[in-house]
């Protein structure tokens, strides 16, 4: 007889996620000028599927902006491997975008040359990379600055800048270092749940470092918990949340996974 219950059938297999990268046994040691060594970075493993959302948070100075240059293709690992699509990465990548800490835009280009810069440097087609641009412009709020200077925006509306020029090729992997800190609260939230839609809508890998856990907690699907210097990972987080609309805030679920956070931070001195 026909049934249909399925509850002793095999489960079908998980099709293997496709790598996005990957980082093993990474060690970062700089020379400093007074000669001493700073390790930076220490054996840090972790790897990243296609699609996936990661945020990073951990205390300053523990590495955060060197993981992700690393990745970026902007410094090299002393030790230890970086894989990007499962193939060793050596360089810089026109699948990735980088939104900086700090915006470091061109103060002789407008806004709009300034997002077109990626564009114009792996030569895209202008009117189609012009289109994105003005796009991504709106989408960060900054529709009507085409025209204006650098000098002539605050610091939370260059750093808007910085993410639409980060976003201009629409990239498969997009790297933010703390892209939202200079921002008002306000802005900061609407920021973030366009960043989720913007996910929704290119399949693109993400990884935030953000010194606000519940901002590393309502993006990420998962959250890597970094030491004090030297940075390692202590704790990597897999968020299951039934929405990742902001009223999901003030639900005790997302407050234990930021209490969860803290307490972890706490206990390896990363927070004062
Ligand atoms: N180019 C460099 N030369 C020497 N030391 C460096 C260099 N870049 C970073 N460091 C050191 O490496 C450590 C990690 O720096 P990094 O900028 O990655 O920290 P971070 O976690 O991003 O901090 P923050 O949260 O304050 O941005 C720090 O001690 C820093 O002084
Ligand atoms: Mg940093």
């Amino acid at each position: 007889m026909f049934s249909t219950d399925t509850s002793t059938a095999p489960a079908p297999a998980a099709a293997p996620a496709t790598p996005a990268f990957r980082f093993d046994g990474l060690h970062k040691t700089f020379r400093s000028k007074d000669g001493g060594d700073v390790i930076a970075l220490h054996d840090v493993n972790f790897h990243v599927s296609r699609g996936e959302f990661v945020t990073v948070v951990g205390p300053s100075g523990c590495g955060k902006s060197t993981l992700l240059r690393i990745l970026a293709g902007l410094d090299r690992a002393s030790r230890g491997h970086v894989e990007l699509g499962g193939r060793e990465h050596t360089g810089p990548s026109r699948d990735i975008g980088v939104v900086f800490q700090a915006p470091v835009l061109l103060p002789w280009r407008n806004i709009l040359d300034n997002v077109l810069v990626p564009a114009q440097i792996q030569g895209r087609d202008p009117k189609a990379a012009r289109e994105r641009a003005m796009h991504y412009l709106q989408m960060v709020g900054l529709a009507g600055f085409e025209t204006k200077y650098p000098n002539e925006l605050s610091g939370g509306m260059q750093q808007r800048v910085g993410i639409a020029r980060a976003l201009v090729n629409d990239p498969m992997l997009l790297l933010m270092d703390e892209p939202f800190g200079a921002l008002d609260a306000m802005t900061r939230e609407n920021m973030n749940v366009e960043l989720l839609k913007l996910r929704e809508r290119t399949g693109a890998t993400i990884m935030l470092v953000t010194h606000s856990i519940p901002e590393a907690v309502f993006l990420g699907d998962r959250v890597i918990v970094m030491s004090p210097r030297p940075g390692r990972v202590t704790q990597v987080i897999d968020v299951d949340l039934p929405a990742r609309t902001l009223d999901v805030i003030n639900t005790e679920r997302f407050g234990a996974y930021v209490s969860g956070i803290r307490a972890n931070l706490n206990a390896s001195g990363g927070l004062d």
